[in-house]
């Protein structure tokens, strides 16, 4: 795709001597912007930064600019107004490599070599292994795999790592109270729900018997030390957990490489004690060990209590130089809420302090809170929202309104089960990351507005435009589009123009969206795209007698119709062909 402002760049550059010496290419380029009202064309450049150098007042500087450049082919017209070089491309040659580029690159379309290869850690999901499922973990969940898919897509080489919630003193309680009051038959019939009452019945009876605790603790040092009986039950819970929460990742289409969660470190714990102690890290502090980041006002990092029984976050170190020296990552990305945003602060940190360069290639990316309706969520009191059930009751109403409005499709379920989940992560992935949201039912099955359905059905309209013009009109349209060859006048039209540039800015955003670790980047270029689509779609009449015509206007169909595809599959949902 032909990057505009990197060739206007130079065009300016090569016809404005006075500028050689003062500005690179780059410069100009990175000054360019893209004007919100189209009237000041597709592209401008201030000029006020030249003013000092030039010594000439801003208006004349773009005047010179303008005349400069006016006659080149490229622009359609170019205009001074007041300080801004205002440039209109030239409709038929942008739309010509426009379609050419986008229908050749197909699937591919949106997809670049930006990461050349290079290795990048997404860390997603992390659940707490015998907690429930619910629908905070929705955020890591669809966050990470649509981060894992945009560096996919930009040509990074991605590994996806679970970092499972595998270890700690909870497993302590949770054996304790097992043992206790619990039955190996209410385990296997719903491990998570079950292994859930009995931590919570831990806590009520620990409060009446302080020396529970006590137990809870030696019990864990003694799975910590590797003691067969804990050992087998500690991984038997961990497998009927994993059970559980792999039925959601298959329900959402979400893959890992690697389970390794925090007991897969629990033997590498040993050399990170001794390197934070070769470099004097190391405060003894009531019993427990600690490194001290007072003065990078990080507070105290507790890194192994009285009873020597390592943290989460001398874990999270430990990760850190085993994935290093086991991927050699150019990034280690994790995406995990922001109320851990202290946690992540103080062991990257501590990873610096060690002396390892690449402490800062370890990134994390936060995200807001969910609450409910009735407040937060709270596993103690029971007021949990399973995922699970959300998504199955996506799926549920998504079929109702399906035989509602006699949607006629071969496969009610499979569709149904694809605008459901595509809804509930389309919602989650429609707001900047870092907001903290309230789950609503209303809006997450809201088949309105800047929803998921909107954007997938408008995919559907497009395959149906495709299907009723048949497999040779198609093919035609994108032979010509191919060889450049169509008639563009039919689609130079403003709202056609207007979704050709959209689709023409894709390849762009996802770049953006990635550097920024920001998916919803995407999903609001999407949106753009369908309304402009559907715009298009109201204006013009597409499949009309007059061959050239409806096969250029095909070829902007197809070409938008697998923009928006491929940008929902970046986001880690499906596009029907029929709805
Ligand atoms: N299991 C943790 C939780 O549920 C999240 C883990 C985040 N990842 C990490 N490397 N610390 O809160």
């Amino acid at each position: 795709m032909i990057d505009y402002k990197q060739k206007t760049a130079e065009l300016i550059l090569e016809k404005s001597p006075s500028l050689a010496g003062e500005l690179s290419v780059t410069d100009i380029a990175q000054a360019i912007e893209v004007p919100s009202d189209k009237k000041m064309g597709d592209y401008a450049f201030p000029c006020f930064r030249l003013a000092k150098v030039l010594r000439k007042a801003p208006p004349l500087i773009a005047q010179d600019i303008a005349a400069a450049i006016a006659d080149d082919p490229m622009f359609e017209k170019v205009e001074q107004v007041n300080a801004y070089v205002n440039m209109f491309i030239s409709k038929t040659a942008f739309l010509e490599e426009m379609l050419k580029v986008s229908v050749a690159a197909g699937e591919e379309f949106g997809r670049s070599n930006t990461g050349g290869g290079k290795p990048v850690i997404v860390e997603y999901s992390s659940p707490n292994i015998a907690k429930p499922f619910h629908i905070g973990h929705l955020r890591s969940t669809g966050i990470g795999n649509a981060i894992y898919r945009i560096y996919d897509a930009m040509g990074y080489d991605v590994i996806r790592i679970n970092h499972l919630g595998d270890y700690g003193t909870q497993f302590g309680k949770m054996i304790v109270a097992y043992r206790k009051w619990g039955n190996e038959e209410d385990v296997r019939r719903s491990p998570i729900k079950t292994l859930l009452d009995y931590y919570t019945k831990f806590h009520v009876e620990a409060e009446k018997d302080p020396d529970l605790e006590q137990e809870a603790r030696d019990t864990f040092a003694r799975l910590e030390h590797g003691e067969p009986e804990e050992l087998e039950l500690w991984k038997w819970f961990r497998e009927e957990s994993l059970k559980e929460f792999t039925e959601v990742y298959d329900m959402l289409g979400i893959e890992f490489d690697s389970y390794a969660g925090e007991s897969f470190y629990s033997d590498k714990m040993p050399r990170v004690l001794e390197e934070l102690k070769e470099k004097d890290l190391l405060k003894v502090s009531q019993g427990a060990q600690v490194v001290d980041l007072e003065d990078k006002g990080l507070g105290t990092a507790l890194i192994t209590k009285s009873d020597g029984s390592t943290l989460y976050i001398t874990r999270d170190i430990a990760a850190a130089i085993y994935r290093k020296e086991h991927y050699d990552f150019y990034k280690n990305i994790y995406v995990v809420a922001s109320q851990q945003d202290l946690h992540f602060a103080q062991w990257i940190e501590i990873v610096e302090m060690l002396g390892y360069d690449w402490a800062r290639d370890c990134v994390h990316v936060p995200f807001g809170m969910v609450s409910l309706e009735e407040g937060t969520m709270s596993t103690r009191e029971g007021r949990v929202v399973f995922l699970k059930d959300v998504l199955e009751k996506a799926i549920e109403k998504t079929k109702e309104i399906m035989l509602e409005k006699n949607v006629t499709t071969d496969n009610v379920d499979e569709t149904a089960a694809m605008v459901g989940i595509g809804a509930v992560l389309f919602q989650e992935l429609s707001n900047n990351r870092i907001k903290d949201y309230v789950f609503k039912w209303d809006r997450v099955l809201n088949f309105d507005g800047e929803t998921g359905p909107y954007v997938q059905y408008t995919y559907a309209r497009s395959a149906s435009v495709l299907r009723k013009a048949g497999e040779e009109a198609v093919k035609k349209a994108k032979d010509l589009a191919v060889s450049g060859c169509l008639e563009l006048s039919y689609i130079s039209g403003e709202s056609a123009y207007d979704l050709a540039k959209l689709v023409h800015r894709f390849p762009e955003v996802v770049i953006e969206a990635g550097e920024k670790y920001e998916p919803s980047i995407v999903t609001r270029h999407i949106v753009s795209i369908a309304q402009a689509f559907n715009k298009f779609y109201h204006d013009e009449q597409i499949l009309t007698e007059n061959e050239d015509e409806k096969t250029a206007k095909l070829a902007l169909v197809i070409s938008a119709g697998q923009t928006i595809k491929n940008g929902l599959g970046m986001l880690g949902i499906k596009a029907p062909e029929r709805m």
